[in-house]
C-alpha cells in the first residue's frame, strides 16, 4: 500500500463520539456580527499576506470579494475560513488567480472543495487543512499536481474512503475521525510520507504488505484491534521484511 514509511501511525477512536456541533449562525466570530461587515477580510499589512473569509455568508460572496484584490500581490500566505456554518462548498475559480501558502478551513460546514479552486496555488501551497467540517469527499486525485503540498489534514469530517494517494512532497496525511471504510491499498506513490493517521471503523480492512515499516508498537496496534473486534474488520501485514515490536 504505502512505500517508504519510517514509521506508520495508525490511530484509531471507534468509541469517540463521532459528529461535533458545526458552527450555529450565532458562533459566528464577532467581529462578524456587526452591520456591514466584509465577507473577506485581507491584512496585507497588519498580519502579512493573510484573507479571512470566515465572516461570508455565501460562496458568491468570497468570489465576488476575489473580483479585485486589494493586496499589492495575488501571492498570499494565508486562506482562512472559521467557525463558519454558511459557505458549503469551495467552488472552482472562487480564489481567481491569487494562490496560497496554507488553506486552513476550521469548524465548518464545509462539504466540497472544488480541485480547480486549488489550481492556483499548486506549486506555492505547502499546506491544506480542512478539519471539523463535513467534508463527503476529497479531490485525492488533484494530489500529484500539488508540488509542495507537504501537510494534508482532513481530520473530524465525513469521509469515507480513501483511494491510493500518489504525492511526492506529502510527510503527513491526517484522516482521523472520519467514517473511513475502504483504503485502497495498492498504487500509493507517497515517498516522503512519514505520518498517516487514520481511525477506522469496525469492518474496515487494512492491508500493510510489502511496505518498508520498522516499528508498529502494541499502543498503536491494540486500539486498531480493538475496533476491530467489533466488526469483520482485519489487518493484513504479511509479507513485513521488518520484525514488529508488539
Ligand atoms: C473585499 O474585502 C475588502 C475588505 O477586507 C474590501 O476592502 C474590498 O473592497 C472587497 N472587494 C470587493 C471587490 O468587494
Ligand atoms: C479549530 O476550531 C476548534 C473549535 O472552534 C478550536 O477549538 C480549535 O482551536 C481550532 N483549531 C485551529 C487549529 O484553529
Ligand atoms: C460488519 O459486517 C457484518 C457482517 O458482514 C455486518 O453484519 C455488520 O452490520 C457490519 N458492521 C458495520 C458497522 O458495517
Amino acid at each position: 500500500m504505502i512505500s517508504s514509511f519510517t514509521f506508520l501511525y495508525l490511530v484509531s477512536f471507534v468509541f469517540w463520539v463521532t459528529g461535533h456541533v458545526v458552527p450555529s449562525l450565532w458562533d459566528r466570530p464577532e467581529e462578524c456580527l456587526s452591520e456591514g461587515t466584509w465577507p473577506c477580510r485581507w491584512s496585507p499589512h497588519v498580519f502579512p499576506n493573510t484573507v479571512d473569509c470566515s465572516c461570508a455568508k455565501t460562496e458568491a460572496e468570497i468570489s465576488k470579494n476575489f473580483s479585485r484584490v486589494p493586496s499589492p500581490s495575488t501571492e498570499l500566505l494565508k486562506f482562512f475560513l472559521r467557525g463558519n456554518a454558511l459557505v458549503k462548498e469551495i467552488p472552482d475559480g472562487v480564489f481567481r488567480d491569487v494562490s496560497f501558502e496554507h488553506i486552513i478551513v476550521n469548524n465548518t460546514a464545509l462539504r466540497k472543495i472544488h480541485p480547480n479552486a486549488l489550481l492556483p496555488s499548486k506549486d506555492r501551497l505547502v499546506e491544506l487543512t480542512i478539519q471539523y467540517s463535513l467534508l463527503e469527499d476529497f479531490p485525492f486525485q488533484f494530489l500529484p499536481k500539488l508540488s509542495r503540498l507537504r501537510f494534508l489534514h482532513l481530520q473530524t469530517n465525513s469521509l469515507t474512503s480513501v483511494p491510493a494517494i500518489k504525492s511526492a512532497s506529502l510527510e503527513v496525511l491526517s484522516l482521523s475521525f472520519n467514517h473511513i471504510s475502504r483504503i485502497e491499498e495498492s498504487g500509493w506513490e507517497t515517498p516522503n510520507l512519514k505520518f498517516l493517521l487514520l481511525s477506522l471503523t469496525p469492518n474496515a480492512s487494512v492491508c500493510l504488505n510489502r511496505n518498508k515499516i520498522s516499528k508498529l508498537d502494541e499502543a498503536v496496534f491494540r486500539p486498531m484491534l480493538e475496533a476491530l473486534s467489533h466488526g469483520d474488520g482485519s489487518i493484513n501485514v504479511h509479507g513485513e521484511r521488518e520484525r514488529f515490536q508488539v
